[in-house]
């Protein structure tokens, strides 16, 4: 028998994760058009919801290789955990190049040390300068750390210890005994994400483009 989602939600452990507060852009404001790439079963208010799974949530099913949509119709374009489900996040880039706005912003965030999670697929993982280096002619404004060290060593111990055990009961019981006992030591981010070797073992980073306006 399947346990209830409201019992699994209420069992369900707080994320061993914060975010950084400084990820957060005031001057990036949402315009007429806005594109959430990879918003599967999630509703996001003021964006069109592009999915290559039709869940619910999604307005339009698509692969992010190929957007169908026409050029500089964004005026924000964001890209959480996504490029790392792509084949090719070079090419996902170029399309979010062209269809953002000149003046427009666009955000990503991919993992750096994180375990493997299919969405369908999971390929490969990113730094900073990995993301700079696929800006192509959209400026990078700002690069950074979403989640930190602390964020990567209590989703990899969580991890270890549900591999050890054979049956998915067990790795269920670690899962929230672990979860429920370790996920204060994610307010350590606070302090660790302004320490200078915090990018060897940071969790997820991001970074904020913006597609500079042509003045003929
Ligand atoms: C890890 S989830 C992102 C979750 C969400 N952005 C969040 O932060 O909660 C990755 C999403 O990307 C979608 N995805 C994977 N490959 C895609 C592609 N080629 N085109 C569009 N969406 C894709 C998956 O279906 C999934 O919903």
């Amino acid at each position: 028998m399947k346990p209830s989602r409201t019992l699994t939600s209420l069992l369900a452990p707080p994320e061993p994760l914060i975010r950084n507060p400084r990820e957060h852009r005031r001057d990036a404001p949402l315009g007429r058009w806005n594109l959430y790439i990879g918003g599967a079963n999630r509703h996001v208010d003021g964006y069109v919801n592009l999915d290559i799974d039709p869940a619910p949530g999604v307005n339009v099913q698509a692969d992010a290789h190929l957007l169908p949509f026409r050029d500089a119709l964004f005026t924000r374009v964001e890209c959480d955990a996504v490029l790392e489900h792509v084949v090719d996040p070079e090419r996902v880039m170029r399309e979010i190049e062209r269809v953002l706005a000149p003046g427009g912003w666009a955000h990503a965030v991919a993992p750096f040390c994180h375990p493997f999670h299919a969405y369908p697929s999971d390929y490969r993982r990113f730094t900073p300068e990995g993301l700079r280096s696929m800006a192509g002619s959209l400026e990078v404004i700002e690069t950074g750390w979403r989640t930190g060290p602390a964020a990567t060593m209590l989703v990899f111990t969580i991890e270890f210890a549900k591999m050890l055990l054979p049956w998915r009961w067990w790795r269920a019981l670690a899962h929230g005994l672990l979860g429920w006992t370790l996920w204060p030591l994610r307010y350590l981010d606070l302090y660790l994400l302004r320490m200078p070797y915090a990018y060897r073992v940071g969790n997820h980073c991001y970074i904020w483009l913006r597609k500079p306006v042509k003045l003929d």
